[in-house]
């Protein structure tokens, strides 16, 4: 693009204060420039802007919500569901999709989340524990397993840097697809794209909901395509207890013939931050926690349950077919009101002390209202959910590790096999993903 080009353009769209500094920019800064305006798609821009003065929250703009189905499968059932996943798993038809292209800010880790250290013996980091059990359940159902991960612009270049490092874990190279998520620019109130240096517009990844458009603008469909992959498993990267691909999940979802499939835990607490999957005006829905009313928190059945009882830990299962339908979609579009550095009149780097601006998010479920069919699979907390949000207390570092050695104890126990409470613990999840892979390999102890 050039700046004629790039002038016209802004000026067109109301923006032309983003090359009020040209005249100051050196060579190098004038490039960036323009390669950034290069990016923006001005259609969005505007959907954007024309959302500013809307506060109400989305949640109370639509229908009343009621609770949905929530399948609790065991036994017989469960097993059915399992054999259903193992032979889709089994015909190569599953792919595995991460959303990694978040910025950590609340566990303030200076590298992509993924890469942070999480194994209590090891120190191996988040990364390692998904791409052992892709690589794990590769080998158990004999297939590829193809594992696309969606960084940032900001990340792609550590997240590469770290698989490689680590020789992808045992993972065949050609099986991990890396690709980008998009940047939106921040907005003032008034609607004015935010410079936070003279030379350089402030941006920021579009939200996990960004993956749609992604996996489009990668070429990951057209891949996805060729291999034969009809099934998604997604998740996200700061969960190291997720069941990856779980048979059973992958199973109920196909045998439902589901578009969209979601675990779901029952909360930990009425006001814990999980989103509320709901039914209304005959369509599914989720509700952020922080549009849930205390009323609805606190609702209670007959028999004295939570009404609202399950919450998503954002653990999906997608039909690739249905995915890629929405990726010629625009998706809604959530406003955060947030500090945002910015330039004066004279180019001085000013650091607001209230919020000043506007950042754009995609959100993966607001898919939901859009698909023909949707399951919901009840899943036990203490065997599959442990994430790593916060550098401390609840849902940190040192939560997550207890909660990880506790399930490694259990399936030890499970296998025969007990481990004393004071010694820490740690299984590669290609040696075992289960207490029944450890009675069949027997134990190997690592000291130290
Ligand atoms: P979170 O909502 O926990 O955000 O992301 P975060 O950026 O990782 O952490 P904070 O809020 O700044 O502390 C949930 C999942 O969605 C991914 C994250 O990488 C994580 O796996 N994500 C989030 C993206 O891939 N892109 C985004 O733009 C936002």
């Amino acid at each position: 693009m050039t700046y004629e080009q790039a002038k016209t353009l802004l000026a067109k769209n109301g923006q032309e204060h983003v090359l009020q500094f040209w005249n100051k920019l050196s060579k190098a800064d004038r490039a960036a420039l323009l390669a950034q305006i290069d990016t923006i798609d001005f259609k969005e821009l505007k959907r954007c802007a024309s959302l500013l003065g809307d506060t109400a929250a989305p949640a109370a703009k639509k229908g009343k919500p009621t609770a949905p189905k929530v399948a609790e499968l065991k036994g017989a059932a469960l097993k059915k569901a399992a054999a259903a996943g193992g032979k889709e798993l089994a015909a190569g038809r599953v792919g595995v999709l991460l959303v990694a292209g978040g910025q950590g800010s609340r566990l303030g880790y200076d590298g992509p989340k993924g890469a942070y250290s999480i194994g209590p013996i090891t120190g191996s980091s988040l990364f390692y524990f998904h791409a052992r059990k892709v690589l794990a359940l590769s080998i158990k159902y004999a297939c590829r397993l193809p594992f696309y991960i969606m960084t940032s612009q900001g990340n792609y270049d550590a997240t590469v840097a770290h698989f490689e490092e680590n020789d992808y874990f045992g993972l065949d190279p050609r099986d991990v697809i890396f690709f980008k998520q998009g940047m939106w620019p921040g907005m003032t109130p008034d609607g004015k794209i935010i410079l936070d240096a003279p030379g350089h517009i402030f941006m920021s990844p579009d939200g996990h909901g960004g993956l749609i458009g992604a996996l489009k603008a990668g070429g990951c469909f057209a891949d996805m395509k060729k291999r034969g992959i009809k099934t998604l498993f997604f998740f996200q990267v700061d969960n190291p207890m997720v069941e990856i691909a779980d048979p059973a999940f992958i199973g109920l979802h196909t045998l439902e013939k589901s578009e969209y499939s979601l675990k779901l835990t029952a909360k930990r607490e009425p006001t814990e931050g999980l989103g509320m999957v709901v039914k209304r005006d005959g369509h599914f829905d989720m509700i952020e926690y922080t549009e849930m009313t205390d009323e609805m928190n606190n609702r209670r059945t007959k028999t004295g349950d939570l009404y609202f009882k399950f919450g998503s830990p954002a653990i999906h299962v997608f039909d690739r077919a249905f995915l890629e339908r929405l990726a010629n979609k625009a998706m809604p579009l959530h406003l955060a009101h947030k500090k945002i550095a910015t330039v004066d009149a004279k180019g001085r780097i000013v650091k607001p002390a209230a919020p000043n601006g506007y950042k754009f998010e995609k959100f993966i479920f607001d898919a939901l209202p859009e698909a023909k069919g949707v399951t919901c699979f009840a899943f036990d907390r203490a065997e599959e959910f442990s994430p790593v949000k916060n550098a401390e207390g609840k849902d940190s570092p040192a939560t997550c590790k207890a909660d990880l050695q506790a399930k490694w104890r259990r399936q030890l126990a499970a296998a025969g096999i007990q481990v004393a409470e004071t010694m820490p613990v740690e299984l590669d999840p290609v040696y075992a993903l289960d207490a029944a892979d450890i009675a069949e390999r027997g134990l190997v102890l690592r000291m130290g």
